[in-house]
């Protein structure tokens, strides 16, 4: 099972991810990140932004799980404008070693095959962060997607249609279709790293680390990945059956272990 770790807040999350990703990218400066768009990832980006100022990450390499279809990469809501003011330009990455998918109409029938490619030819992800939605999708695989699926084209639910519309002018304009990477894409990365803060993820959270394995619930998925660390606030625990067990464990860890 996922390794669960409950904190206090999201800036705990965000530093307790950091540190590991500092550790990874010490370790292997050419490092393979999986990186996420959204809302929850950000106190990870924001705690890397002092954690690796002074460090050399000029050969750090990173993948996007997703972007829309048919959207100029310059909208400033395309994933890949929100990866480089997110992550790209405040961490000082090297913009040419950060892939994400090609959302043009044009490239669309090979552009998830081609995503795949490039992610092997890199020799795979070592840690992919994730985020979780409201209907359970990771990447953008939304209920029913395929545990064994690879990068290809999505429609979005109306849910997470509603949820993005936030960072649209009206829910109209949100694109009515994806690239993301597959739930086995996913599967591949070395370690699996999920985030979900508040009230609202406490079900899709709970379904994701303890609910049947199934296709209706794609954040299941992780439960079939040998490291996958869940990281929650006590709001997005809330439903867990077992987080008294965890709250035992993680206290219980040898210091060595990071997550
Ligand atoms: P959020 O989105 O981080 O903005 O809540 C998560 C997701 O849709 O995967």
């Amino acid at each position: 099972m996922a390794e669960v770790v409950i904190v206090e807040n999201a800036e705990a999350a965000g530093a307790l991810v950091a540190a590991e990703i500092v550790g990874l990218i010490d370790a292997r400066p050419d490092a393979v990140l999986g990186l996420a768009t959204g809302s929850t990832p950000l106190p990870v980006y924001q705690a890397l932004r002092t954690r690796l100022a002074g460090r050399d990450v000029s050969r750090v390499r990173g993948f996007a799980l997703d972007e829309y279809v048919g959207l100029d990469p310059a909208h400033p809501e395309s994933y890949r404008s929100v990866i480089t003011r997110d992550v790209v330009e405040p961490l000082g990455l090297d913009p040419r070693r950060i892939h994400v998918p090609d959302g043009a109409q044009e490239t669309i029938r090979h552009a998830g095959s081609d995503y795949e490619a490039a992610i092997d030819a890199a020799g795979g992800v070592d840690l992919q962060i994730l985020g979780i939605g409201t209907d359970g999708h990771i990447g953008f695989n939304e209920p029913g997607s395929s545990f064994a699926s690879r990068t290809r084209v999505k429609t979005l639910t109306a849910q997470t249609r509603e949820d993005n519309a936030r960072f649209f002018d009206s829910i109209d304009d949100v694109p009515m279709h994806c690239i993301t990477q597959g739930l086995g894409t996913i599967l591949r990365a070395r370690h699996l790293v999920l985030l979900a803060f508040g009230e609202g993820k406490a079900q899709a959270v709970a379904d994701a680390v303890e609910g049947p394995l199934s296709a209706i619930l794609p954040g299941s998925a992780i439960q079939l990945h040998p490291h996958a660390t869940v990281v929650v606030d006590e709001a997005a625990a809330s439903r867990l059956a077992l987080s008294d067990y965890y709250r035992y464990t993680f206290a219980n860890k040898p210091s060595w272990q990071g997550i």
